[in-house]
This record gives structure tokens, sequence and C-alpha cells, in this order.
């Protein structure tokens, strides 16, 4: 039973391709290497002893997508991961993420819709949801108007997977992130932000290694407990996890409907000003950061309600933000020798 890991060799997907070879499957991870390094296979490699099968495929482009499933036509279920992710860079190219971020679902749908049954897990994101009006966040809560082309393409992603699950074989699973940080334990793969991270706790550790001179804290004047924003970071070992128990629901037959959508979060909020706090205790180093304005497009707090993962997909984070911000510092220092 072949399983398609796209994006298999970015930060998400690395992390799931060994937790599926971890039980026992027969992982194909394909990737255009935009944003992530071959070199990533090998490091998979050393934490499972088996380096995965790799295709350099761009699912943009439709011909190379059916050339690939023309070549692997024994795979049972995929887990796409492959997007860009930048809410920024999408404001500023939406083009760009509504070529790559839908084109490449539609071109993989195609080639799936041909296959007798198939499995299909979609990396979708808290986003989604802006910000919502109460916490926490349940699946139910009402979708709001994207902030970002990003966050739009997550949510056509969805409407595209639901309008096709009535015509098709395609079972579904989406996964709504929160906030994904840290590395594998092994430090043998982990994030690796091309350029100025976006993201708050790489930025953290580019600092606290000495890459960045200081952390801008965006906005310290939010309606919370420290005046800076909310957010549920959860480890992505826990992330990839869940990913392999979706499957294995899908693959079982154990979903209720087509298409079923889980939140994937610890169910705790951590301030900005809390991560900090965190990773001085777990790096036991001195964060230098200055408070400045708000960034535009955040959202003021978002946390999970994690029910129904834990109850309905039998799921539930088991790592700490300590233990997250502790693997994501050993990744920095590891990466930076
Ligand atoms: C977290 C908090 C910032 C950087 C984004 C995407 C989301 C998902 C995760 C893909 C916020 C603050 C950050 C910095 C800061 N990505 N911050 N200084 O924006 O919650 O979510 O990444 O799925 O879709 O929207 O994550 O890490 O950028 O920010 O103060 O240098 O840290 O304001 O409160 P975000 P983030």
């Amino acid at each position: 039973m072949k399983i398609l890991v796209t994006g298999g060799l970015g930060f998400i997907g690395s992390h799931t391709v060994v937790e599926l070879q971890n039980k026992g499957f027969d992982v194909i991870a394909i990737d255009n290497l935009s944003n992530s390094s071959i070199g990533v296979l090998d490091g998979i490699e050393r934490i499972t002893g088996k380096k995965p099968l790799f295709e350099n495929v761009d699912l943009r482009d439709k011909s190379a997508v059916q050339i690939f499933f023309s070549k692997y036509p024994d795979i049972s279920g995929v887990i796409h991961f492959a997007a860009s992710k930048a809410v920024g860079e999408s404001v500023e190219n939406p083009l760009l993420y509504y070529e790559n971020n839908i084109n490449s679902l539609v071109y993989l749908l195609q080639e799936l819709q041909k296959k007798p049954e198939v499995s299909f897990i979609f990396s979708s994101s808290c986003t989604v949801y802006g910000q919502a009006e109460s916490m926490p966040i349940t699946e139910n809560a009402p979708i709001q108007v994207a902030m970002s082309p990003y966050g739009n393409t997550k949510q056509i992603g969805e409407e595209i997977i639901t309008d096709i699950a009535k015509v098709t074989n395609i079972n579904s699973i989406l996964l709504r992130y929160f906030n994904p940080i840290g590395a594998h334990p092994s430090a043998e793969i982990g994030e690796l932000p091309i350029g100025v991270p976006q993201n708050l706790v790489p930025f953290i550790t580019q600092t606290a290694i000495g890459l960045r001179e200081k952390l801008s804290v965006f906005g310290s004047d939010y309606p919370t407990s420290d005046g800076t924003a909310i957010r549920d970071y959860i480890h992505v070992v826990d992330l990839a996890k869940a990913h392999v128990i979706a499957l294995q629901r899908l693959l079982n037959k154990q979903n209720i409907t087509k298409v079923e959508i889980f939140n994937l979060g610890t169910g705790t909020g951590s301030s900005v000003l809390e991560v900090i706090t965190a990773f001085e205790k777990v790096s036991q180093k001195k964060l230098n950061y200055q408070i400045v304005g708000r960034r535009e497009g955040d959202v003021i707090e978002a946390y999970a309600n994690t029910d129904k993962a834990n109850n309905v997909l039998g799921w539930k984070a088991e790592l700490s933000l300590e233990d997250a911000l502790s693997s994501a510092w050993k990744w920095e220092q590891k990466i930076r020798i």
C-alpha cells in the first residue's frame, strides 16, 4: 500500500513521512524543492533507516502530474502538503498563490478521481476561521472572509474537496492546523525557512543564535492577559502523528462522511510574551526583543477546541510548548554548526 506525500520534503511533510515510515507505510514523497532541500531525504533516512522514494514533481505542471500517476498506479492514500504558505507573500503576489495552491490541487484530484477509491488528507489551516467569535475554536465555527490570499486558497481548497466528494470515490479529511512549531527530537529534520522568517518561533531561534539582531513583538495592546496576541502552538511531531491516524481512519473505512474536518491544536493558547519566557527557560538564554506595532492581518487570539480530534479521531497532542521550543532550539544550533 503506497502512500503519496506531496510537499514531502517540507517542514510538516518530512515529519509526516517519518511517522508514516514508523508505522510501516511504503512512502513516496514528491516535492518541487521550491521551499525545501533534497538533503531532507538523508535526514529522514537517518531517523528511520529508510530513504523514501522521491520524485521531483511540480504539481502546477499538469502533464508531469499525469506522468507521475501513470508511473505509480498503486497509490492508495495521499497526504497533500505541497503549497505556498507565507501569508505576507500571498498579499504581495496573489496569483502565485492561486496558481500554486489551487491548480496543483485540481491536477492532483483529476488523477485521483480515476482511481476506484482513494484516501485523501488535506493540509488546511485555522486561518479559515479568521478572528473567531469565541474561544476555544470548534470545527463548527463560521468560516470568515479570508484575511489573505493564502487563507483564501485554503478555504477554496476545502470547497473544491467538498464538491468533488459528491461525485467521486475520494474520501477526505481536512486537517486545520493551528501553529506548527518545533523539530524532530533527533534534530535530523526541522523547519528551514528561506530568508527572513515570517513565523515567530524560527525568528526567536535565529535571534538567539545571533543570526537576527532582535525579535520584534508585533503589538502589546491586544485585549489579552499581557497585551500580546495568543496562538495555539502545536509540536510538529504531534501534528505529523495526527496525519497518520487520519489516514488510517480513511484506509480502514472508519470515516462517517466522505469529508471530515478536524482542528489540530493543543487546546491551549499562549501569548507571544509567554512563548518568549518559555524559550528563555528552555534555552537558558536571554532573548533580545522589542515591542513594535501590530502586524497587519493578525488575529487577537486563536486556540483550538480539541474535543473532536480527541474523541472522534482518537488523537491528542502529547508534547508541550517547552518540548517544542527546546526541539526548535536544538535544531537551530545543529544547522548553524
Ligand atoms: C504568531 C504570533 C504574530 C513573528 C501563520 C499563518 C498560519 C500558519 C501559521 C500556515 C502572532 C507574532 C510573529 C514575529 C511576532 N501558517 N509574531 N514577531 O500568523 O499565527 O499564523 O503561521 O498554515 O496560516 O497565518 O503565525 O508565527 O507568524 O505569528 O510578534 O517576528 O507571533 O504577531 O501573534 P500566525 P506567526
